[in-house]
């Protein structure tokens, strides 16, 4: 296809999501500014799509961890001249374990990747696509923004956050001629499960859709100016469940799904007479943890087991899935929290 002259800037390219969304920007004719902290897979990629598509690629080798990323980006973008048509807000990460326990430094990087340097990038790129009364962004949600995600809980709530401000977006820009669009994919067979320690969770081990499956269905909805696109039956189906379910259920549900053998409980402190408060291992219990929070009633938890089994049937079924899709569990443990299977 002939170049169109309009230029993609698409974060966490390297690998991914990020590098499926390049590949598609160029076989439609798009110059690509790729952004991602390994500048050996950005160059390998934009020679790769330089020599297959006749499209000019920039790789910028930024971490957005770093709050002034973004700013040395757009700077970077006036100096070569380059104004994008296409903002695709991709790089992103997620971790997994019981909140007390995680790296607070790690955790404090996932928000300044996935949300901030999100905000700061649309916020700097915004006015000129405005100025020119055109312009697409896509922002990567995911299904993990519609519920809280116990053992995922920032990352979850990181993606409540880029759902519901690319809607929001969406609304105020209408009649612009810009649009913005988030998808929200569910599990994908990237190496976003390895960096985020749940490959092993029941989410995952449950089956993953294709990258390039998810990373069309976006770029089709974004083109489009849809405001938001979920991908797969699966996912869909998971949503429309939690939808009609209790939060109580869903946050039974959400966690079951995220639990590795990892994350068997958290640390807490117990008084012990005589001595000062010992860091102590809680085993979570139905009957003590469950109950006082209020987390799952025992109904809850039958509802959010049936819940969860129908998310892994459905995982069977989807017709998007990858082939892991079909791959049948061997084994069945049931965690004594009482909402999870485990495979
Ligand atoms: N895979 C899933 O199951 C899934 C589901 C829903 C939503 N999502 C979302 O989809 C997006 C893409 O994820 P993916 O599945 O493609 O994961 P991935 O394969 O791990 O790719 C993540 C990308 O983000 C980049 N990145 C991470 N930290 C960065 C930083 N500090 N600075 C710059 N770039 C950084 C990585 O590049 P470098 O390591 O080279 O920096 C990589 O290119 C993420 O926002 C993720 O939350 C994924």
């Amino acid at each position: 296809m002939a170049r169109t002259g309009k230029t993609a800037l698409v974060t966490g390219a390297s690998v991914g999501l990020g590098a499926e969304f390049a590949r598609l920007f160029a076989a439609d004719g798009h110059d690509v500014v790729l952004v991602a902290r390994r500048r050996d897979k950005l160059e390998a990629l934009g020679g790769d799509l330089e020599k297959t598509h006749g499209v000019r690629a920039v790789a910028l080798p930024e971490d957005l961890g770093d709050r002034e990323a973004p700013v040395r980006i757009s700077k970077e973008l006036d100096e070569r001249g380059i104004a994008p048509e296409f903002l695709v807000n991709n790089a992103g990460f997620g971790s997994n374990g019981a909140f007390a326990e995680l790296e607070l430094g790690r955790e404090l990087e996932m928000v300044q990747v996935n949300v901030v340097a999100l905000v700061h990038l649309t916020r700097l790129l915004l006015p000129g696509m405005l100025a020119r009364g055109s312009g697409r962004i896509l922002n990567l949600g995911s299904t993990a923004g519609f519920v809280p995600g116990p053992f995922m809980a920032d990352y979850y709530a990181s993606k409540a956050f880029v759902n519901s401000f690319s809607q929001a977006l969406w609304y105020e820009l209408r009649g612009s001629g810009v649009t913005v669009t988030v998808s929200c994919p569910g599990a994908t067979a990237t190496e976003f499960s390895q960096v985020a320690g749940n490959d092993k969770s029941p989410l995952f081990k449950a089956g993953a859709m294709g990258a390039t499956a998810v990373a069309t269905h976006a770029y089709r909805a974004m083109m489009r100016g849809k405001r938001m696109a979920i991908p797969g039956l699966r996912n869909k189906l998971l949503l429309q469940s939690l939808r009609v379910s209790p939060s109580s259920v869903s946050l039974g549900v959400a966690g079951g799904l995220n639990r590795t053998s990892d994350t068997k409980g958290i640390r807490s402190t117990k008084r012990v007479r005589g001595s000062r408060r010992e860091p102590q291992r809680i085993q979570p219990r139905a009957s003590s943890v469950s109950l006082r929070n209020g987390l799952a009633s025992s109904r809850a938890r039958t509802s959010s087991r049936t819940l969860v089994l129908f998310q892994l049937r459905g995982a069977r079924s989807s017709s998007a899935c990858s082939g892991q899709c079909g791959r049948r569990q061997k084994t069945s443990r049931r965690y004594d929290h009482g909402s999870m299977a485990k495979s």
